[in-house]
């Protein structure tokens, strides 16, 4: 139970990763809040922990809008006390053309991936500091450090997370509060699906070139990201672990 009295705030936990990731962190202890904008998604989903016997609960943000993520925070402090580990997972992908994306779409596109993270970090903070204790872990991905054709510009941002860790790393180092990027490869998600089907052939030509021979599942992102949080990662912090199967070791 390496999570034991610890409340784990997770954003994007109705799906995916992010809900392998409340999974993971409720069976290690912790008591569990998460917020996302699929709401009949989170709701059953909690509701499905809460019979099983697991603190976990659902409150509706869309991690863009500032107003509404902070009133879904309090009320989830409000239920669980003080969040002492935070993940942000809610991301979205991005297939833009430079040239005719718009202001607009840069801008919701960046608030989602990149200033959340802050705006988290922004709410947790004040009692981390308070308590002289906090994790903080991003899921970025291999874009971080590497990217495919079409992606613009989702690169930027998985890019940017990571020196917002380092600056998180340096400055909240003093508080004993870690920031940590997780970077995950392919990991077979309803947002990965949903690209997988875009063109055909596309499954075929993703599964050549795993080292591994396969993807990954959500479940081997969230073991990372529960030791991360957890003491066990205690002189951990600034970094980004890649968790991807080897796909970023390979030259082309
Ligand atoms: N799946 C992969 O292969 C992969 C690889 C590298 C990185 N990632 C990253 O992992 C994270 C999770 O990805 P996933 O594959 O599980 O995606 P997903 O689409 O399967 O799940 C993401 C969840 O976040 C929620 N969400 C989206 N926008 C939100 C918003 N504005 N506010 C609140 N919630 C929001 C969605 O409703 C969904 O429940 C993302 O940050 C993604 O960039 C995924």
């Amino acid at each position: 139970m390496k999570l034991a009295n610890n409340h784990i705030f997770v954003t994007g936990g109705s799906k995916g990763i992010g809900k392998a990731i409340v999974r993971d962190c409720a069976e290690a202890g912790a008591k569990v809040s998460f917020v996302d904008i699929d709401v009949p998604a989170g709701e059953s989903f909690a509701k499905e922990m809460q019979d099983s016997g697991f603190p976990v609960a659902f409150a509706r943000a869309d991690v863009a809008d500032f107003a509404e993520l902070t009133r879904a925070y309090d009320s989830l402090v409000a239920q669980f006390g003080e969040v002492t580990g935070v993940v942000n997972n809610a991301g979205v992908n991005s297939y833009a053309d430079p040239v005719t994306m718009t202001d607009e779409e840069w801008d919701a596109f960046f608030a989602i991936d990149m200033k959340a993270i802050w705006l988290t970090a922004k709410l947790a903070l004040p009692a981390m500091r308070a308590a002289h204790k906090g994790a903080i872990v991003i899921i970025g991905s291999i874009h971080g450090r590497l990217t495919f054709p079409d992606f613009f510009p989702y690169g930027a941002a998985k890019a940017a997370v990571i020196g917002l860790t380092r600056n998180l790393g340096v400055d909240e180092g003093k508080h004993n509060i870690r920031t940590n990027v997780v970077a995950p490869g392919y990991v077979l998600t309803p947002l990965t699906q949903g690209w997988l089907d875009s063109q055909p052939g596309r499954m075929e030509r993703s599964l050549a070139i795993q080292p591994l021979g396969r993807m990954g599942q959500p479940q081997e992102i969230a073991k990372v990201v529960s030791f991360l949080l957890s003491d066990d990662a205690s002189f951990v912090n600034g970094s980004d672990w890649a968790v991807d199967g080897g796909l970023s070791a390979r030259s082309a």
